[in-house]
This record gives structure tokens, sequence and C-alpha cells, in this order.
């Protein structure tokens, strides 16, 4: 029965598969910045950034020539920005050590920054047909409940038992084809909750199926990350012409790469007499009230971010920020707050 699992899934695949831009394609360029873009992000909400992205940036020499600030800008808004930062940095690579010529083997994609064991397989079998299993949470799910795998799948051990079983599961002719069934077979069909099983073309020999334990698997033994809560004072300085004052953010924390305003963090709430007083100490800025608020959720933290008006005395503690008018507010990438911000204050 095992034998046909490739076969099922693959012909399954082929009349099932859901028609992703990125899926006209074999280009490697291509099929590594959506999988770039699909590594924290649904595929529903990729498309219309994949389809920006390689029209500004239609190879990786144009990549590669581009500013980080421009690459930022065609990221704005789908968050977790280092991925962009890596994708931008593997192109500037590729031109310097090898005049752009692109690894096709597995073992040198996962050498670059950004590029893990999945979407190393992922660009490697699509692109390259390398028979290499892309396995991400989706297939760890599919697998665990079809093979009736109750080890944890989050330890290394079970995942090198994975691999092994699933190599020699996969479709050697079409590992991109086999890879990518497996992905759609998780998306649709084998999802944690209301699986359809019986619209499922290897359930008559899926171990879960026939045991009546699919929502068993796939054992997961993770400790919930705590969530972070923090509170961020922006200051909007702007003045009679509309012109405002931005800075690049560039130390260790979210963000790097894109602009905002001068801050004050704190690790709790403060009063208006606290946030001030810090402003003040900081900046040497006179900031006068609050006026805009939004929460905003990133992996593992809440920040609850205020937005005050406020009036500068001297520019010397201010050193790193620039103003920038009105017009020119569309080559800056911003974090969305920033954005949803700007759009209230209707700069944007
Ligand atoms: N998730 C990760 N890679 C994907 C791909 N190539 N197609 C659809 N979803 C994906």
């Amino acid at each position: 029965m095992k034998m046909n699992f490739s076969k099922n899934i693959t012909i399954w695949y082929k009349n099932n598969y859901r028609k992703f831009p990125w899926r006209k394609t074999k280009n490697p360029y291509y099929v590594l910045v959506s999988e770039f873009m699909l590594q924290q992000t649904k595929a529903s909400q990729v498309v219309k950034y994949y389809l920006n992205f390689i029209q500004e940036f239609p190879n990786l020499e144009k990549l590669a020539e581009a500013e980080e600030k421009e690459v930022l800008k065609k990221w704005e808004g789908l968050g977790y920005y280092t991925r962009a930062r890596n994708l931008h940095l593997f192109a500037k690579r590729l031109k310097k050590n090898q005049g752009f010529f692109f690894p096709s083997k597995y073992k040198d994609l996962i050498k670059y920054k950004g590029i893990g064991p999945y979407t190393g397989a992922a660009v490697a079998s699509i692109c390259f047909d390398e028979v290499v299993p892309a396995m991400d949470g989706n297939a760890y799910r599919v697998f665990a409940r079809y093979l009736g795998i109750y080890k944890d799948i989050t330890s290394m051990v079970t995942k090198n038992i994975f691999s092994i079983l699933i190599l020699k599961m996969m479709d050697k002719k079409n590992p991109g084809v086999f890879n990518q069934s497996i992905m759609d077979l998780g998306s649709t069909l084998c999802t944690p909750k209301r699986a359809k099983c019986l619209l499922c073309p290897v359930k008559n020999s899926c171990f879960s199926f026939k045991n009546g334990t699919v929502y068993e698997l796939p054992v997961k033994n993770i400790k919930k990350k705590s969530i972070k809560n923090r509170f961020f004072y922006y200051i909007f300085l702007c003045d009679s012409n509309k012109n405002f004052g931005i800075h690049k953010r560039s130390d260790q924390d979210i963000w790097k790469g894109l602009y905002d305003f001068p801050l004050i963090v704190s690790e709790k709430s403060l009063t208006i007499l606290e946030i001030r007083d810090k402003i003040w100490k900081k900046f040497k800025v006179y900031s006068e009230k609050i006026i805009y608020q939004v929460n905003h959720r990133i992996t593992n933290q809440t920040l609850f971010i205020h937005f005050l008006n406020g009036k500068i005395i001297s520019k010397r503690y201010l050193d790193k920020l620039f103003f920038i008018p009105n017009e020119k507010i569309c080559d800056y990438p911003f974090p969305r707050p920033i954005t949803l911000f700007l759009k209230n204050e209707k700069m944007i």
C-alpha cells in the first residue's frame, strides 16, 4: 500500500493544486523569493507581495543592485523583515562571489543566512529536482498521522527519523511535485482541526484514518513561549511645512532597517508625566499629549504603542533624526503601526 503513496498524492496534486503564481515557474530566484515570503506568512497573503516584489526586482542582478531601503519597502507590512534583509544579502553574495551563479544543491543553499533546511529543500527539489524532503509543520503533521508516529516532532532525533522514512517514500523523478503535494495536502485536507479525511487520496493506507486517531497526532512537546508586554512612546515631530522627523532603526531590536520616530521604550505602562519627563531627558523635546494609540502583536511581544506630539528646542539630542517632506514618505519603509499613524494623520 505504502508504495502507492507518492503516486496517489502526486495525481491528487495535479488535479487539485493551489494555483499560486510561483508555481508557474522553476526559476530559482522566483521560487526562492516565494519561499522566503512563505516562511512565516500564509500563502494567500503572500501572493500580492510576491508579484510586487518580482516586478520591482525581476532578477538577482536587480535585487543585488537595490538599496536595503527599497527592498524593505517592498516587504512593508509583511513582517519578519530579517527575511528581506537575508534575501537581499543572498543576492549581493552571489554577485560578489560567483557572478550570479545560483547554488543548485541543498547542501550549498543552506549555507546562506535565512535559508534553513525547509527552504533549502523546497528550492533544491522544485527547481533542481534534488530528492530531499521539505519538512515544515504541515509535512510533520501529514507524515506523523499517515505513518502513526507518536514521537515528539520537535526533537532532532524524531526529525532525523522522519527524514529517513520520507526519503524512501519520495517520488524520485518529481521530488518538487512530491514536496508541494504534501504542502497542499497539509494545508487543505490534513489540517490540524476539521481534517477532510474523506477527500484524502491516501486515506486507505493512513494509520490514523484507519485507527480513528487523526487528532492524536502529531505529538508536539513545546512549552508555550510567554508573551512580553512592551510600551512604546513615539514622539511625532512635524514642522509647519509638514516635514517630519524620522530615523533608521539599526539596533538589534525588532524592525531593523525600517524607519520610525524618536522613541522611549518601557517594560511597564507610564503616566503622561513620566513619559514627558523621559522624553525631555532623552531628547530635550517638549511633548504635549498622546494623539494616537495602537496595539501591535508580533511573535512573542505585544506592543502598546502611543504617539505624542512635540516641540523641538534643540536638535543636538536628535542627531540621527532627519526631516522628510510629505511627498517623500513613499520612499521609506515603516513598521505597520507607523503606517497606521501616518494614515490617521492624513500624511499618506
Ligand atoms: N509554503 C511553503 N512553501 C510553499 C509553496 N511552495 N507553496 C505553497 N505553500 C508553501
